[in-house]
């Protein structure tokens, strides 16, 4: 695994295709930060993915179209991450 795996957001996350996703994800090196409002997505999900995907996944939970909730996530730095800004990858339909 690279040590300076790049952060890419995952929208819809906890969902069924985003869940697969992050895992993919995960294992092609980068770091998931999954943004889901869980309006059809349990928050116990989560640990299945971690569990999958290695357990370095953030998940943030808040709706994308709170603008002041996303801009304070994608300001974020991660700490061990050389990206200061996550890509974005959407997986909602
Ligand atoms: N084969 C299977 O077992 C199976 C199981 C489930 C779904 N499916 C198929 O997968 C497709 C659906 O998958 P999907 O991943 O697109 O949908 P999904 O509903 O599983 O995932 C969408 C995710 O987005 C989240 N979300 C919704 N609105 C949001 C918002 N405003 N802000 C943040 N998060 C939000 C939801 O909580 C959910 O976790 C359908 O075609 C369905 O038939 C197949």
């Amino acid at each position: 695994m690279p040590a300076n795996r790049r952060t890419i957001l995952v929208t819809g996350g906890l969902g069924y295709i985003g869940s697969h996703t992050c895992v993919v994800l995960a294992e092609a090196g980068y770091r998931p930060v999954i943004v889901d409002n869980l309006a059809n997505a349990k928050a116990s999900v989560l640990p299945r993915i971690r569990e999958l995907a290695k357990p370095d996944i953030a998940f943030p939970k808040a709706d994308v179209r709170d603008r002041t909730a996303m801009e304070k996530i994608l300001a974020s730095p991660r700490p061990t991450s050389r990206s200061t800004r996550p890509m974005c990858a959407t997986a909602r339909r």
